[in-house]
């Protein structure tokens, strides 16, 4: 198959894509690449272009992120799992960079699926940069991302005007290599804003420690929310004193978001009437004390 858009056949916007035609042209026979969003793992949150290119790729490298629910749709022939390899180790970065030209210099069209947002901590970015340096078309897909879906859904907007007026999004979990954390926390405990911490649930005694000793509230409202939109999505609510007891009381796991600030107590206040949270999980939703 050529690097043609998958889409186009049914697609009457796919004529105005400006890249179509001209780097085929300077690359007969090579595959175009999709790195793409699947929003937090909801298949209805995948967007429509999303969707029609996972239906249309020849080949469709995810790891576990986009979830089972939209992992489920595409039929194993056509996906490969770049999460881990057969050894249980993770696929390394290089190896999945290699895969995609590989793939892509073979003719196929690829869709690079990634959980949320593909440019919200998802090394879209080094893929794009690897994709361009070695000549192979790509398109930058967007995606519901988790750092905004996952509170969300669990009544939790990440700006409220009585609230916060700013939020951050920080990764909780930093390259060993780098030695010490490039993350400024008491910076962070100034700003006043919303934090969203995305990979921070094993992290979460130091990050939560570090803004205690930088002077930020005890009881300033802290959420978790985990596996949001997947039918077992849990959330629980406490302050930065108690979160770490109630994670561990509950046991809440990756993948979750942590939300800090006063938005979080949101929550409380119009989880009665949210609709969002699946129906057999409400009775395990834990509150905060
Ligand atoms: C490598 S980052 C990728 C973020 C992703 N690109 C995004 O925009 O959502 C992985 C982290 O995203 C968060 N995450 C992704 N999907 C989630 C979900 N459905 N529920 C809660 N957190 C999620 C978790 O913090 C997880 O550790």
């Amino acid at each position: 198959m050529t690097g043609d858009d998958p889409t186009s056949g049914d697609d009457p916007t796919s004529g105005d894509d400006p890249t179509s035609g001209e780097t085929d042209a300077d690359r007969p026979g090579v595959g175009r690449v999709y790195l793409v969003g699947s929003g937090p793992g909801d298949p209805d949150l995948l967007t429509v272009r999303a969707r029609k290119l996972i239906d249309g790729a020849d080949v469709v490298l995810h790891d576990t992120l986009p979830g089972p629910a939209i992992l489920e749709t595409i039929p194993e022939g056509r996906r490969e799992d770049v999460g881990k390899r057969a050894d249980g180790e993770r696929t390394s970065q290089d190896d999945i960079n290699r895969r995609l030209v590989e793939l892509a210099e073979e003719g196929e069209t690829v869709v690079r699926l990634k959980g949320g947002d593909p440019f919200v901590f998802g090394r879209g970015g080094e893929e794009a940069e690897h994709l361009a340096a070695h000549g192979i078309p790509f398109e930058y897909v967007p995606g519901v991302t988790s750092a905004i879906a996952a509170p969300g859904v669990a009544g939790i907007p990440v700006t409220h005007r009585d609230h916060a007026s700013s939020v951050t999004f920080v990764t909780g979990h930093e390259e060993p290599a780098k030695g010490e954390s490039t993350v400024d926390w008491s910076a962070l405990a100034a700003a006043g804003g919303t934090i969203i911490v995305l990979m921070g649930v094993g992290t979460l005694p130091v990050y939560t420690g570090e803004l205690l000793s930088a002077g930020m509230a005890p009881d300033t409202p802290v959420a978790l929310v985990e596996r949001a939109t997947w039918p077992d999505q849990r959330a629980v609510v406490g302050t930065l004193e108690t979160i770490v007891e109630i994670r561990d009381e509950v046991g809440i796991e990756p993948p979750a978001i942590t939300v800090i600030g006063g938005v979080a107590a949101t929550r409380t206040g119009v989880r009665a009437f949210l609709e969002n949270e699946p129906r057999v999980g409400r009775g395990r939703v834990i509150e905060g004390r």
